[in-house]
């Protein structure tokens, strides 16, 4: 059996040619096939079939005839018309500070406006796309934008938790579904995928994202844009992907929203930029500029980013769209003291369209006129949004069928889907033995009486998530819902416990009642969604709000088996919890099917498989923390790592007086129903040469080697299933730049069966021993690597070899 990988997939994309030379293959690629792969006891030999070939889209935007076309309309148009194209009003639901516009019918009219969000209905974008199309002299459409983070109408689970399933074609067939749905209203460009790396839990977007890692985090973005643009963007049913926040958004100092960021240029290309650059690279037709400061130039302004990187080096040919009111904030920012100076040193910068903030509307004309903005930039930004238009056919196809917009929503197919992945996205954090022996979870169906406890339990609002676009509450089934449908509801003895951040004593003696009646307890606990999560959503103290934590140790206190569901959008610091409840399993947010996901789970329908993708906290004091961190030179050996308590030589290292240095628990951790035993990593030659590892990365064919076999038996030790996410980690040292203490460097799902070993085999090609070198170059040098195949960023038995010059053996 075989699994994609989205390691070799990500390396034969970026690396076509050398792929190439590997398959008219001069050695044993044949057999070895070019996809990790998993064998019992011996190598699988045949290859894994390549996953489809991922989007077109950027042919969409390259595409000559479109270009004439772009060529004819730009020479007829006035610089104010030219203008128009750039300017970007939300026309619906405000999702920041007011855009105090209202007048759009007649700005469209004028060809004034060249975009419009949070307009949400076919009937509405129809509506102002007769206007433009019809009224304004040029007839040029206008595009319409949503914020679909994790679904339109059929909510999916938050990104943060799709991630956890590290399975990016989930994410890709979910982005698929938004994208009909939302297209099927004339929406035609998600804001989305954030590819934000996030290392603070205290920043409410870490919810948006796929984590802290960018590795994975470049196989999302990948995905995603798959799923919205599809395999042609003028497919009726594609929309536009955004990836976002153009760049280091993720980086807010103290996890504080919208804060500053200093982020030196090797971890921007080693860490920031990646998923961005997988987005580009799949195609991704638009980027949005972020509000952060960037080491003192605004990420909105920053032309070192936008110019230089995105536009020059990437050779990016999309859209860039300014965040909510982004370049208006330059002021506030300290480096423009008015409005024409925002206009001017965002454009000039390489920001091409003006979300909300009407500066460009309001001043690049006059910019353009003075010379101060030379007319072949403001023609290049025109070209862009004129470029994502055409390629969208809404030249020829401007409106929505009206028709079709409500058989497009919650297809039975859709909502399965969202059940499927919200069943993948739990992670299993903790899983006690009870004085039976056997684990807490799963429950068995034929438990007398389950006490349901808790303000989560039946608060369809929060299932829905962070930014629900057109999700609505009664789309959903809770886990109360789930749990009567199929206990039935004498067996189910539910009480609320508490409000999220406030609740009575009354609520809490009736939910000690209710656990002390039942056999078993389950708690629905954590956050409310929309308002501590996402967007303006940053918390100090992320543990239980409310009396969320007295409700706990009440419940607890009973002595009745608790199982604690953990709602959040975030890792939350709950040391108290993780040392006295038997069983703890995160949730995030699962979306409309977050009851019949749960409910499956906690009786052992679905096996828990989620692992983590950010490192979990034990405290705030740790943060940030992540897994892919540098060693320092005084580094805290492991078992030096609780709280200090002596003197002496253990003193002087880098470690917390009052804390351990460790997590909660470490990237890529999840428990299942069963045990695994992952044996010592083996690799398969002891040194590579670093010539033939250069010609690899660079794609010139001559000596490239075959990839480096890494492999390790897993056995499945308990007594049921297990479907595992192995993790490949990579390690180098000896280089120009230190480099982090493990690095992700590929994954793969593998099912054992109870009882059985499974030989997982990585093959590992010259990329994974890359990085950013101390003069900013991509590039491999003489190391010592280490490799583990693990099942966490904190486990695992690794092996190593060398990277060596061939005139130094
Ligand atoms: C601000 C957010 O940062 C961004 O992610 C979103 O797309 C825009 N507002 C539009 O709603």
């Amino acid at each position: 059996m075989f699994y994609w990988v989205e390691a070799m997939y990500s390396y034969f994309r970026q690396r076509h040619s050398f792929a190439l030379s590997l398959f008219s293959g001069l050695f044993l690629l044949g057999q070895i096939g070019l996809s990790l792969f998993v064998a019992q006891s011996s190598f699988a030999q045949t290859p894994t079939t390549p996953p489809p070939k991922a989007v077109e889209a950027s042919s969409d935007l390259n595409d000559p005839a479109t270009e004439a076309r772009i060529g004819e309309l730009l020479k007829k148009m006035t610089l104010e018309e030219k203008v128009g194209q750039l300017v970007q009003y939300s026309a619906g639901q405000p999702t920041g500070p007011g855009t105090g516009r209202t007048n759009y019918e007649d700005m469209l009219t004028k060809g004034e406006i060249g975009g419009l969000f949070n307009v949400v209905t076919a009937k509405d974008t129809n509506a102002f796309q007769h206007v433009a199309v019809e009224k304004s002299r040029l007839h040029i459409p206008v595009i319409f934008g949503l914020d679909i983070i994790h679904g339109f109408r059929t909510e999916f689970p938050v990104p943060l938790g799709i991630s956890a399933t590290w399975d990016p074609q989930l994410a890709e067939r979910a982005a698929r579904v938004a994208a009909r749905e939302a297209s099927s209203t004339g929406i035609r460009w998600a804001f989305s995928p954030m590819v934000d790396i996030a290392r603070d839990p205290r920043w409410g977007r870490i919810v948006e994202g796929s984590g802290e890692d960018p590795f994975l985090g470049s196989a999302f973005a990948r995905a995603y844009v798959r799923g919205y643009q599809g395999r042609h963007l003028g497919a009726a049913e594609s929309i536009l992907a955004c990836a976002k926040h153009y760049v280091g958004y993720g980086a807010a100092e103290a996890g504080r929203e919208y804060n500053t960021t200093e982020i030196s240029e090797h971890s921007l290309r080693e860490y920031y930029l990646p998923p961005f650059h997988a987005a580009v690279e799949a195609g991704a037709g638009s980027l949005m500029s972020a509000f952060n400061s960037l080491n003192g130039v605004p990420a909105s302004a920053n032309p070192f980013t936008l110019k230089k990187i995105l536009k020059s080096e990437w050779d990016f040919r999309g859209v860039v769209d300014s965040d909510w009111t982004s370049v208006a904030e330059l002021m506030n920012h300290g480096i423009a003291n008015d409005g024409a100076t925002a206009a001017r040193k965002a454009f000039l910068a390489g920001v091409d369209m003006d979300m909300v903030s009407s500066l460009y509307h309001d001043h690049l004309a006059n910019l353009a006129r003075s010379g101060e903005v030379p007319e072949t930039e403001l023609n290049d930004a025109v070209r862009r949004v004129l470029r994502v238009k055409f390629a969208l056919g809404l030249f020829d196809n401007p409106y929505a069928d009206e028709k079709k917009e409500s058989s497009s929503m919650l297809l039975p197919e859709a909502v399965s889907l969202s059940r499927d992945i919200a069943e993948r996205s739990f992670v299993l954090l903790k899983n006690d033995l009870l004085p039976s022996a056997s684990p807490l979870l799963p429950l068995s169906a034929d438990v007398t009486s389950v006490a349901l406890i808790g303000p989560l339990a039946d608060d369809a609002n929060s299932m829905l998530g962070s930014w629900a676009a057109q999700g609505r509450p009664q789309d959903v089934v809770t886990l109360r819902a789930a749990l009567v449908e199929k206990l039935g509801a004498s067996r189910v003895h539910y009480a609320k416990g508490s409000e999220i951040s406030d609740g009575t004593d009354a609520q809490l003696k009736a939910a000690v009642d209710a656990a002390r009646n039942s056999e078993v307890v389950i708690l629905a606990l954590g956050e409310n969604a929309p308002e501590m999560t996402g967007e303006a959503a940053s918390r100090a103290h992320i543990d239980l709000p409310g009396r969320q934590q007295q409700l706990l140790e009440a419940v607890v206190a009973t002595g009745k088996p608790v199982s604690l569901i953990l709602f959040s959008g975030r890792p939350l610091t709950l040391p108290w919890a993780f040392e006295h409840v038997p069983a703890v399993l995160a949730a995030w947010f699962p979306g409309i099917q977050a009851g019949p996901a749960l409910a499956r789970t906690l009786f052992g329908e679905n096996i828990p498989t989620g692992k983590l993708t950010v490192t979990w906290p034990r405290s705030v004091g740790q943060i940030p923390i992540y897994y892919n961190a540098l060693n320092t030179g005084r580094p805290a050996a492991q078992s030096a790592a609780g709280p200090f308590s002596n003197g002496g030589d253990k003193k002087y290292v880098s470690r917390y007086l009052d804390e351990s240095n460790l997590p909660q628990f470490p990237f890529g951790y999840g428990l299942t129903y069963t045990t695994l035993r992952y044996g010592p990593t083996e690799l398969a030659k002891s040194e590579l040469r670093l010539d033939w590892l250069r010609e690899g990365l660079t794609a010139n064919s001559g000596n490239a080697p075959a990839p480096l076999l890494v492999s390790a038996n897993i056995t499945n030790t308990g007594s049921r299933p297990a479907t595992e996410t192995v993790q490949l980690y990579v390690r180098l040292q000896g280089t120009s730049v230190a480099e982090p203490v493990r690095a992700l460097k590929g994954f793969q799902h593998v099912a054992i069966a109870p009882g059985e070993t499974r030989r997982v085999v990585f093959s590992v090609t010259p990329e994974a021993f890359a990085f950013w070198n101390d003069q900013n170059t991509f590039t491999i040098e003489p190391s010592r690597v280490t490799i583990w195949i693990s099942p966490d960023a904190a486990s695992g038995t690794g092996a190593s070899l060398e990277i060596r010059n061939k005139t130094n053996p």
